[in-house]
């Protein structure tokens, strides 16, 4: 059994704490601060109980040095101190004299924020290769580890799965909330059981098809991951995104699970993105047209089979949401899905924000926080860092 944080309560330690801040910002602002503010419980919960906490979290993909500056954790440290809940200080070195003297200063009760853990991955992927040196570094820091991120859990990076091996750990009660809901989707899920893909992150995606196509009935496919199994199928999808590496994987998922991965009839597309968009079927699509939203068509036969399931996952827009013209067809599924008595569950970074932005977060049963830690976690039913945190439980004895 892993120890969470709720059933195992630390007190007056020095705490590292993993969130997963990957929030989206644009032109400053956090499109969504959902992700910061679900680990406000699990803070609240280490500060009552007289902790000083160290939060590290990543923050998008750093891979030059000039990807420094866009990837900071400066804006987020800026929004939770604005809230004038906590007394929180930000460390802008990830490791460092500098970093050393913060934490020693740090007082119970206090919060640090490290910048991008990220940053490490500048010299030789130190994060993401899960270097044994820095996981020892950073768990020198303290004394205890909670794991909070439940969107980096399939990652198995030194700040998520190596930090663990050498501290006594805790999941945080978002992680646990997670697992809890994301549960009852995997363990006997009411059938039908339907899941809607769509989005970027195309690679990771049809990878998790496989392993999701044997638990679901039906797959409804959209935005790159539909074009993707289109161009597979033989459809021309003219300039529209997809993926060139997975194309082989796509055509093996349609010969061999043909009825149940099901893709638009019809589609919205327009020349390069602009707005001056048509309905086509398949079979007019031309070179230049981008293919941006599904059709009326499309919307009529995707509501039939949602309108049947008893339990549906939502993974991902069917269209470009953000642009008007290309977010009518999320928008109808959404509100299809809505009305449903299925049990529903969101998750991906995606369909969470359509959720929130066409107001339907009510009428859904969870809104997950994850991605790709999602989809892997009912796809495998565990992750890189929950067997972390299961074998730091088995070798510290507390
Ligand atoms: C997410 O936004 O899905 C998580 O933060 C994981 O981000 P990553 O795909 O960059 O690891």
């Amino acid at each position: 059994m892993i120890k969470t944080l709720r059933e195992n309560p630390i007190k007056d330690k020095t705490v590292i704490l993993r969130v997963d801040y990957n929030v989206s910002i644009v032109d400053d602002r956090i499109m969504s601060t959902k992700k910061i503010d679900s680990s406000f419980e699990t803070i609240d919960n280490l500060i009552d109980n007289n902790n000083k906490i160290i939060i590290l979290s990543h923050f998008g993909r750093v891979k030059t040095e000039s990807d420094k500056e866009k990837n900071s954790l400066y804006p987020v440290y800026q929004y939770i101190k604005s809230l004038n809940k906590y007394n929180i200080s930000f460390s802008d070195e990830f490791m460092g004299e500098k970093l050393e003297k913060l934490v020693s200063s740090l007082k119970p009760k206090d919060i640090l924020i490290v910048e991008n853990t990220r940053y490490a991955d500048l010299n030789g992927k130190l994060e993401s290769s899960c270097d044994a040196q820095l996981s020892l570094y950073w768990a020198g820091l303290a004394d205890y580890f909670v794991l909070d991120a439940f969107g980096s859990m399939h990652r198995s990076h030194a700040s998520v799965t190596g930090i663990p091996k050498h501290l006594p750990s805790r999941i945080g009660f978002l992680v646990e909330k997670e697992l809890l809901n994301l549960d009852k989707l995997i363990k006997n899920p009411s059938h039908p059981f339907i899941v809607l893909m769509g989005g970027s992150k195309l690679d990771d995606k049809i990878g998790l098809i496989y392993s999701l196509i044997e638990k679901a009935d039906y797959i409804l496919l959209g935005g790159g991951l539909a074009n993707t199994f289109l161009k597979a199928a033989g459809f021309k999808i003219g300039a529209s995104l997809y993926s060139k590496e997975s194309l082989e994987k796509a055509k093996m998922i349609i010969d061999e699970y043909k009825d149940k991965i099901v893709l638009p009839k019809d589609v919205i597309c327009s020349p390069s993105y602009n707005s001056d968009v048509a309905l086509k079927d398949l079979d007019e699509i031309e070179s230049d047209d981008v293919i941006g939203d599904i059709g009326p068509k499309a919307i009529k036969n995707y509501s039939r089979i949602i309108t049947s399931a008893n339990t549906i996952f939502v993974n991902g827009t069917v269209g470009i949401y953000e642009k008007k013209y290309f977010s009518n067809g999320t928008q109808e599924i959404l509100n299809i899905i809505a009305g449903t008595n299925a049990l529903k569950i969101v998750g991906g970074g995606d369909a969470a924000s359509a959720i929130e932005k066409f107001g339907y977060e009510d009428k859904v049963d969870f809104v997950s926080t994850g991605g790709g830690a999602t989809l892997k976690y009912i796809a495998d039913e565990t992750l890189p860092g929950i067997e972390a945190i299961e074998k730091s439980n088995e070798s510290f004895f507390e």
